[in-house]
């Protein structure tokens, strides 16, 4: 069915969910993902501070509702994610008098998270995000609390943990700005030094954030097959494309979530010209063009959402904007992108 029927042969074609649509209120998107994708993944409810707030408390609604969704829909499920320095409660880190707290402590409140987490779900959730995010655009280790109170071998314990807890689950580290050299090849430097020493792990999820041009298909395409020559499989995680200006140097300056609603910023509010449509097609051709070339290499393509209206796009890095960034318009259908990529698979 839909498009990741064209696209079966090649690979999985996931989306996320986001926490309303797990609420149960969005049925028409909740049909639309089970008639169009054949992988999902929950965009908040399953990381840390959503689905284990504190100590002892645990919320399960929505990841429940998640892997059942996943379940009854045939779907590959995505867990995101065991081990991330965001979205977690400070409590996990520091204790009430501000003191942070001993690294045996944190290391066993990482075992708790990820056997409690990881074991509900055991069997039912194909691959995890194990890891998110640890590396720096530079290629360092984030200082992330994990890093600063755990050093590197915490990237590691996570690996073994999930093993352990799910042994059949395919476990991913996951990251964004992967199309940087010195990023990519710290991580992969990493993941092979840990692997040598028997970390299990699967593949690298590539999470792609991009714009109309930027990467360049050049730069994407190097990235998909140094992750590949190392040996493991990849995940076009994440999948948008930003038509909207961009509010930062993302390759250098600081990331601010302040910036201030402006028009300028916000050009496309009463709709979409025709030459960015066009463009914005071109665009998700090219991708899917490239991932198709390698589709030896990639085990699945996920977009971050559905329909352009419950995008994160329209938020970040400033709020309140009008972006066009996924497959489905705001009323659910199809979009001129969405052609596009079926095109490739129809038109012989
Ligand atoms: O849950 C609260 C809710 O109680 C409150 O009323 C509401 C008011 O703002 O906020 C809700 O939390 C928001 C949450 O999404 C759930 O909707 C947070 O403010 C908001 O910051 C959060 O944003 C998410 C973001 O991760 C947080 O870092 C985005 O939806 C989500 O798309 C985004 O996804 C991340 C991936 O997990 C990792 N890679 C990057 C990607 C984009 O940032």
């Amino acid at each position: 069915t839909g498009l990741a029927g064209l696209l079966s042969g090649d690979f999985k074609l996931g989306t996320a969910l986001s926490n309303t649509t797990l609420l149960g209120q969005n049925p028409d998107i909740e049909a639309l993902v089970a008639w169009e994708f054949s992988a999902i993944t929950a965009e908040n409810a399953m990381k840390w501070e959503e689905v284990h707030p504190d100590a002892e408390t645990w919320d399960w609604q929505r990841a429940d509702h998640f892997v059942d969704y996943g379940h009854r829909n045939g779907m590959y499920n995505i867990g995101h994610t065991l081990v991330w320095h965001s979205q977690i409660p400070e409590s996990v880190f520091v204790d009430g008098h501000g003191r942070l707290r001993p690294a045996a402590d944190v290391n066993k409140t990482m075992e708790t998270h990820i056997a409690t987490l990881a074991g509900r779900y055991r069997g039912k959730i194909h691959a995890w995000d194990v890891v998110n995010e640890a590396v720096t655009d530079e290629g360092q280790w984030r200082e992330s609390h994990w890093y600063k109170s755990q050093g590197e071998d915490y990237f590691s314990r996570a690996f073994h943990l999930a093993r352990e807890v799910d042994p059949n689950a395919e476990l991913l580290y996951n990251d964004y700005n992967m199309t940087i050299p010195a990023k990519r090849d710290f991580a992969l430097a990493q993941i092979t030094k840990f692997r040598s020493r028997g970390m299990p792990i699967h593949g690298v999820g590539m999470q792609a954030h991009v714009h109309l041009s930027d990467p360049e298909i050049a730069r994407l395409e190097a990235s998909i097959e140094t992750i590949a020559a190392a040996g493991l499989d990849v995940h076009i995680t994440e999948l948008d494309v930003d038509v909207l200006p961009q509010a930062y140097d993302y390759m250098g300056a600081e990331i601010s979530t302040n910036f201030e609603y402006s028009d300028e910023l916000n050009p496309f509010a009463e709709g979409l010209p025709q030459n960015v449509v066009d463009e914005l097609a071109a665009r998700y051709e090219s991708l899917f063009r490239l991932f198709l070339k390698h589709k030896d290499k990639i085990r699945r393509v996920s977009l971050w959402g559905t329909t352009d209206g419950e995008s994160w796009k329209n938020d970040w890095p400033v709020r309140g904007r009008t972006n066009y960034p996924l497959l489905f318009d705001r009323d659910g259908n199809p979009k001129q992108a969405y052609r596009a990529i079926a095109g490739l698979k129809t038109s012989v």
